[in-house]
């Protein structure tokens, strides 16, 4: 069902761009974010038509209008593109709060398989892209005192996974980004010595999704999602909106003595 606005608006104000977010767990961080308030810039890859009617129907959702809810076209993978975007968000909004980096592909081969084409796309959408967003933000974010980023990685980079070693290893090479950011962005603040060691301040942090019921996984053989689930301790697949309310939590200033930290959203998948 499509999410409702929350009597909760404590994120009233805050500008965030979530990447990919116009569908799967993306779109329910998207309108996990605007139903808390925010005003959200959804980045999507290549399908305008989708991404406006997703912008439309939240507009409709939660009353706001086009300066709220916006739909941004970038290719993540494009260091000029991130740029761009962040920039675009920046001008029409005059902040960006919030960084979502949630945008991913697979491309499944065994390593024995695996062309190097395979291997650096996987890299580029689902690691440099990530790195490009967060390095254009950071700035911003700086000067303002505050922000959040969350970054998407996934189970799979916990665990590794048969013909997933591109994926697995962006997905943990964001671990290493996450904490290394979270590390950077409290020291850059604390060098403006313009920070209130109780305020919001900037928090980095990543999230890992086990099998969530989208797009991504229509590509898998039921008998394998079968298999999967049955290894999952409460049996059944996550749904977007279980990642989403942990992003909502993580964008929010009561997350503010939160940083650096991996958090699981897998049914117990991987403990
Ligand atoms: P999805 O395939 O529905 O969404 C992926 C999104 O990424 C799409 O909106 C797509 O437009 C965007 N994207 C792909 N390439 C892009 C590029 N070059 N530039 C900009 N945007 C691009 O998949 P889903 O499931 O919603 O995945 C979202 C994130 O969650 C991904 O990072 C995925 O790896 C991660 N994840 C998903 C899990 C699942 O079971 N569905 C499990 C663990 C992590």
């Amino acid at each position: 069902p499509f999410v409702t606005a929350t009597a909760d608006q404590s994120l009233k104000g805050r500008v965030a761009l979530v990447t990919g977010g116009t569908r799967g767990i993306g779109a329910a961080i998207s309108r996990g974010l605007a139903g808390a308030g925010a005003t959200v810039a959804a980045a999507y890859a290549g399908n305008t038509g989708r991404a406006r009617d997703f912008v439309d129907r939240c507009r409709t959702e939660f009353g706001a209008d086009a300066e709220r809810v916006g739909a941004h076209q970038a290719d993540v993978s494009s260091p000029a593109d991130c740029r761009r975007l962040v920039s675009d968000v920046v001008e029409r909004h005059g902040r960006i709060d919030i960084l979502v980096n949630n945008a991913g592909i697979t491309i499944d081969r065994t390593v024995a398989r695996m062309a190097e084409a395979d291997w650096q796309q996987v890299l580029d959408v689902n690691l440099s892209g990530p790195f490009y967003l967060a390095q254009a933000a950071l700035g911003a974010m700086v000067e303002q005192g505050s922000g959040r980023i969350v970054m998407i990685s996934s189970v799979i980079g916990e665990t590794g996974n048969i013909g997933q070693a591109n994926y697995a290893a962006a997905k943990s090479g964001l671990f290493g980004l996450t904490k290394t950011l979270a590390r950077e962005a409290a020291f850059q603040l604390a060098k403006t010595g313009r920070q209130d060691p109780y305020g919001p301040g900037i928090t980095v942090n990543a999230v890992t999704p086990g099998f969530i019921a989208t797009e991504m996984l229509e590509h898998i053989p039921a008998k394998v999602l079968d298999r999967i689930v049955g290894q999952v301790p409460l049996g059944r697949l996550g749904r977007p909106e279980e990642v989403a309310r942990l992003v909502r939590f993580l964008a929010d200033d009561a997350s503010a003595y939160i940083t650096g930290q991996v958090w699981g959203v897998n049914g117990g998948l991987d403990m």
